[in-house]
């Protein structure tokens, strides 16, 4: 009889978001009267920018035609969005070749997908709290995994350290779910310490497009021997509203050399046997992204997702909770008040005001006792839910409502 992959044993029962996918199904089969506030998982609710709409169109026309039809795209990406992503690069000071950069249907796809190219016997580093994917992807591949805890007092950013060895390192930053992003400085100290010990850096930077801070890298490339050790994996998901739409970028240096071994070539030999590239399409559409005006409407859409987080951190700073990010990512880490636990808090807000979060336990253990907000919700639901939240959680009824909720428990 076949052996399943018996790594699978050791996961949760089940992945973060769909859990609580569940969870408020099942709230809303039991209450089908209330309407629910999402401010969980991080999906987007503004639609597509008109210029990559425009785009998409006319790439569905092309594909009608004899004379523009495409069909098997270049498994790497294809030219004319490469060359649009190594432009936007440019634009940071970082120089790529075309072959540096590889287009993918998207970041979380791309986090799984990338870990071929590393043995199984390699230990990986998580900095928790954390993306659950990075470590669930790792039990499924038999790894040994390396939890390195972070915190309020190290801003959720901590420094390498003798703990913090292993082979494959996860970063991200602007960081999800804390929000908190490394300065220079920082990143650079996990940059030299991956190249004194021959690992390799997984850089998420998926949120790299709300960042504010002038000072503060969007690329880990931006910075001295990045080449040489990083991976970056990138994503138009939250950038330009493509969770549903699917489109990422990787880029991997011809430089990133590992036992003899270049990480450059092996990934082009990994995407041509295990894809067909993403579709001629939605590649199009991606395109219109990195153009000026692309640009200027994808910034438009951010601006309100900003404008959401300065909602909810309002409502925070009126109730006196203590919090971080929401200023160069798009989630907000918060505290739960009067020491309830992220579950506990998450059922609370559920059954209370019918505002859905995250709760920080998802994240990892170090996670317990805090709680993420996103501020992709539509405008109109992210002030509901801040009034809710204050209502709720407000002096008056604070104690009250919470000591009725507990005994009902
Ligand atoms: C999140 O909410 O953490 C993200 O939206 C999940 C994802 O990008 O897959």
């Amino acid at each position: 009889m076949i052996t399943p992959n018996m790594h699978y044993a050791d996961l949760k029962d089940s992945y973060l978001f769909y859990n609580i996918a569940q969870k408020t199904k099942a709230y809303l089969a039991q209450n089908p009267d209330k309407r629910l506030l999402r401010l969980g998982i991080g999906d987007v609710s503004l639609p597509l920018c008109d210029a990559v709409i425009k785009e998409l169109h006319s790439a569905v026309d092309d594909q009608a035609s004899k004379e523009r039809f495409h069909g098997y795209m270049p498994e790497c990406g294809a030219p004319f969005l490469r060359e649009a992503i190594a432009e936007h690069y440019h634009k940071l000071g970082v120089m790529l070749s075309l072959d540096e950069v590889f287009v993918s249907s998207g970041a979380s796809d791309e986090l799984g997908d990338i870990l071929d190219l590393f043995d199984r016997k390699s230990t990986c580093l998580v900095i928790e709290p954390a993306y659950p994917a990075y470590v669930d992807a790792n039990i499924m591949a038999g790894r040994t995994i390396v939890h390195l805890a972070s915190g309020k007092e190290n801003g959720f950013l901590p420094q390498p350290s003798d703990a913090a060895k292993a082979d494959i390192l996860y970063i991200c930053s602007p960081n999800n779910p804390t929000g908190a992003v490394f300065s220079r400085e920082q990143l650079q100290a996990w940059i030299d310490f991956a190249n004194e010990n021959g690992s390799v850096i997984l850089f998420d930077a998926a949120y790299e497009a709300f960042i504010e801070d002038d000072t503060v890298p969007h690329s880990i490339f931006e910075l001295e021997g990045a080449q040489r050790c990083a991976i970056e994996i990138c994503s138009l998901s939250k950038t330009a509203g493509f969770t549903g739409t699917r489109l990422g970028y990787t880029v991997i240096s011809k430089q990133l050399v590992r036992n003899g071994m270049n990480l450059n070539d092996m990934w082009v030999r990994n995407r041509t046997t295990k894809t067909n590239g993403v579709s001629y399409i939605i590649q199009k559409g991606a395109a219109a992204v990195f153009t000026d005006e692309g640009r200027r409407q994808i910034n438009e859409n951010i601006k309100i997702y900003k404008e959401n987080a300065k909602v909810i951190m309002r409502a925070l700073d009126k109730l006196g909770i203590w919090y971080c990010g929401g200023k160069n990512a798009p989630y907000i880490w918060l505290r739960c008040p009067n020491n309830m636990g992220s579950w506990e808090f998450f059922d609370y807000l559920l059954n209370e005001i019918q505002v859905v979060g995250t709760p920080g336990e998802g994240f990892g253990k170090c996670g317990e006792g805090y709680f993420r907000f996103s501020t992709f919700g539509s405008q109109a639901d992210t002030q509901e839910a801040a009034k809710r939240l204050v209502q709720l959680l407000g002096e008056v009824h604070r104690f009250a409502a919470f000591c009725a909720f507990r005994c009902r428990c």
